[in-house]
């Protein structure tokens, strides 16, 4: 069914005010993820919070089958957690590494996932190798076959980076994963909400993502999904006595979850709308909305003179990245900003390793979603254009 485009912008006010081209920092949220968050609060505010959770608890609880059918997972498969890189730890955090074991990752994997590797091979003795990419810049898939061995514990990729567009074949991944019965970990951050995500297709056993990107969520809400016969068999690394109930004096039991007790209802409520959102709208609409603006704007970035288009891969995501040459990424931001325009930029620390590969510095980045139009994306260009001509 077609996207109804008005309708979809008439329920994100937003719209009306800015260009708004920056949904890999944080989309704009629609009115029914607004409204979900301030009823709540509102709710709160008259009876308190426990009666709140306790008089809304049917509608808590239909948020686990929202993520779970956004994924194409069960419910019990789901964390609701306060970010991407909470969930993501929670899952990392919870393996076990020897001096030896191998952690394979990707070249464009993203800064905090990156310290933790190291922080466990600083800890453990473990070791982190990053398979090479190939000539499109995505994972090598065949290097990754033949980097595998018995001493390879864990594969954690990300499936779009930060910046650079890229989409890297985690289903290919999860496959090669899944051969070799290696846990196979995905930071879908930036993927959840901009494509369609299905944890079986992809084969991987745990993914993150957050729910202020491409879903439209609220911020600080993310979400980990487990496969079941792996969270049968691990412990969360930090928990508290809803993860554990204390059962005896001299001991817990695991749920096993990787929640704790206190938790942010109005943000959940926000993030299980925004979910239903998307959904209702269709997945796979929405990919190809995202794509077809995202090709659009690349195509006219391509084509000024003194723009560097950096994306890379096959089959790029709705993450444009580009410099302006002679002008810092940040002065591009800023310029945009006074017109009206919305993006951002990212610095090189965040994916060290393709950064220093590519000799990337700061860079700007573009994100359109599927509520923006062609004429918005037209304008991002117009701007650069125009930079550019001014010298
Ligand atoms: C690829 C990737 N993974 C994880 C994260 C962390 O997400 P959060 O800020 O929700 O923890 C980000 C944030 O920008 C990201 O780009």
């Amino acid at each position: 069914m077609a996207m109804d485009l008005e309708r979809i912008r008439a329920d994100t006010p937003g719209t009306k005010r800015r260009t708004y081209l920056h949904n890999a920092g944080a989309a704009l949220m629609p009115r029914t993820v607004v409204n979900a968050i301030k009823d709540h609060i509102d709710l709160e505010a008259e009876i308190g919070g426990y009666a709140a959770a306790r008089q809304e608890r049917k509608r808590c609880e239909a948020v686990y089958s929202s993520v779970a059918r956004l994924l194409n997972a069960s419910s019990e498969e789901i964390a609701l957690v306060e970010n991407a890189t909470v969930a993501w730890q929670m899952a990392f955090y919870s393996l076990q590494f020897m001096p030896g074991d191998r952690i394979l990752t990707a070249e464009a994997e993203y800064a905090a996932n990156y310290v933790a590797f190291l922080q466990m091979a600083k800890r453990t003795g473990a070791e982190i190798d990053v398979v090479p990419s190939n000539h499109t810049g995505e994972l090598d898939s065949g290097a990754l076959a033949r980097m595998i061995d018995k001493r390879v514990k864990l594969i954690a990729v990300t499936w779009v980076p930060t910046n650079g567009g890229l989409t890297n074949p985690a289903a290919e991944i999860g496959r090669i994963a899944k051969a070799h019965g290696i846990p196979f970990l995905l930071d879908a951050c930036q993927a959840v909400g901009q494509m369609t995500v299905d944890v079986e297709a992809l084969h991987c056993d745990m993914l993150s993502a957050t729910g202020r990107k491409f879903l439209r969520g609220p911020r600080g809400t993310g979400f980990l999904y487990v496969r079941k016969n792996l969270l049968e068999r691990l412990e969360p690394p930090v928990i508290d006595h809803y993860a554990a109930p204390w059962v005896a004096r001299d001991r817990y039991e695991l749920r096993p979850d990787f929640e704790n007790w206190e938790n942010n209802y109005a943000g959940r409520l926000g993030l299980g709308a925004a979910i239903d959102y998307a959904l209702d709208i269709g997945m796979s609409e929405i990919e190809r909305r995202c794509r077809m603006l995202a090709g659009r704007l690349r195509t006219g970035l391509g084509a000024i003179a003194g723009v560097t288009v950096l994306d890379l891969g096959r089959n790029p995501s709705a993450i444009v990245s580009f410099n302006v040459a002679g002008i810092d990424a940040r002065d591009v931001v800023r310029k945009a900003d006074l017109s009206g325009i919305a993006i951002g930029a990212s610095d090189p620390d965040s994916t060290r390793i393709d950064s220093e590969n590519r000799r990337l510095s700061d860079i700007v980045r573009a994100s359109p979603h599927y509520y923006n139009t062609a004429e918005e994306v037209d304008r991002l260009v117009e701007l650069c254009t125009m930079l550019k001509s001014r010298g």
